[in-house]
């Protein structure tokens, strides 16, 4: 199997484990799981080495089966990769047995980094995505990262992080943890910059991880906004690039990782040629003055009465 340059570029965490910058998102709808494999197989001949999958996307034990065979074949080895997964909101009550169980989907001893995917608790049964009105507990996150530091003691991953959290519940989380969050893995893309957040994160060196990288174009939920708008096609245009690639590279050029999902060979190939993209000063000035359009709002995890959250707003605490 070729090493492709992709090994090279990786960011250090908190805690001393280093991430390849492209990861490899494995969320699609519908899912198919020989497709999901096929596409594994294609990343990791094009060089990713970084996978992103979560309990609820139904994707872990394809993403698992891929990676196994090849580590079986001899193409690569286990720490040559990195995988990600995530806790979803029914197993806050106990993150080490449900991390056992993402093991045994993936069929690996250790994950690289297990994500908290929301700061929503359900109810130990809503295996599903969208909660209903009374699927909702009381989010009581002290005992969550105390199960994900325990996972980590117990060598089930490598390292642990959030997902989706504001900067107000970056700083509250680190005010309890004894084991800080080693990444943020949040929605940003050049129309949601997460100013903010990025400097929360980075004075408390936190990664930020950004997903939907493109906005999602192709996703029922996502948008074209990004890779249609004007000033990135004419960035593009003018580095002889795509307009996917003006928007990763944008990413990368603020320090993040980006976690995109293409399962289609042209596009992927085209996704890892971000690096090779140079963006000029005033690319990053046009991106920077671009509007700024939530796509992933979390309109789901809203309600009046059950949710901890009353409104969107309060779900971000204002940054939205
Ligand atoms: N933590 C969270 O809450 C959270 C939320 C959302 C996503 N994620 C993770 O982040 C990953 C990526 O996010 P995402 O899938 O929402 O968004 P995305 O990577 O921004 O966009 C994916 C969509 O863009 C298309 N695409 C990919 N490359 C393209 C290119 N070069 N030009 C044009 N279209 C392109 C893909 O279609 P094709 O496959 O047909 O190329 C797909 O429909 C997910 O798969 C998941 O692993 C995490």
């Amino acid at each position: 199997m070729r090493n492709n340059h992709v090994r090279n570029n990786h960011v250090r965490l908190n805690c001393g484990i280093s991430v390849p910058l492209i990861g490899f998102g494995t969320y699609s709808f519908p899912y198919d799981r020989k497709t999901t494999e096929l596409a594994v197989h294609t990343a990791l001949e094009m060089g990713y080495r970084h996978f992103d999958t979560a309990k609820i996307y139904g994707s872990e034990a394809a993403v698992g089966t891929a990676l196994n065979e090849a580590i079986h074949e001899g193409e690569i080895e286990r720490e040559d990769i990195f995988l990600t997964s995530k806790l979803w909101g029914s197993d806050h009550h106990d993150p080490v047995s449900a991390l056992k169980r993402t093991l045994e989907n993936v069929g690996m001893e250790y994950l690289d980094l297990y994500l908290v995917h929301w700061p929503i608790k359900l109810k130990p049964w809503v295996n599903y995505p969208v909660p209903n009105e009374d699927d909702f507990e009381k989010l009581e996150f002290e005992n969550t990262w105390a199960g994900m530091e325990k996972c980590l003691e117990m060598g089930l991953c490598r390292s642990v992080g959030v997902s989706n959290f504001s900067s107000k519940k970056i700083e509250w989380l680190l005010d309890f943890a004894s084991t800080p969050p080693a990444v943020n893995q949040v929605e940003m893309h050049p129309m949601w910059r997460q100013g903010k957040l990025r400097e929360t994160c980075g004075d408390h060196k936190v990664h930020v991880s950004a997903y939907s990288p493109l906005g999602g174009p192709g996703n029922a939920w996502g948008s074209t906004a990004v890779v249609h708008h004007p000033t990135i096609q004419s960035i593009a245009l003018k580095h002889q690039a795509t307009p996917a690639q003006v928007a990763l590279q944008w990413g990368l050029s603020k320090g993040s990782s980006v976690i995109v999902k293409s399962f289609n060979p042209e596009r992927m190939k085209e996704n890892l040629g971000s690096f090779d993209l140079k963006l000029d000063y005033e690319d990053i000035l046009k991106i920077e003055k671009l509007e700024e359009m939530k796509i992933m709002r979390g309109e789901f995890l809203v309600n009046e009465s059950t949710s901890p959250y009353k409104t969107i707003e309060d779900l971000w605490d204002d940054e939205i």
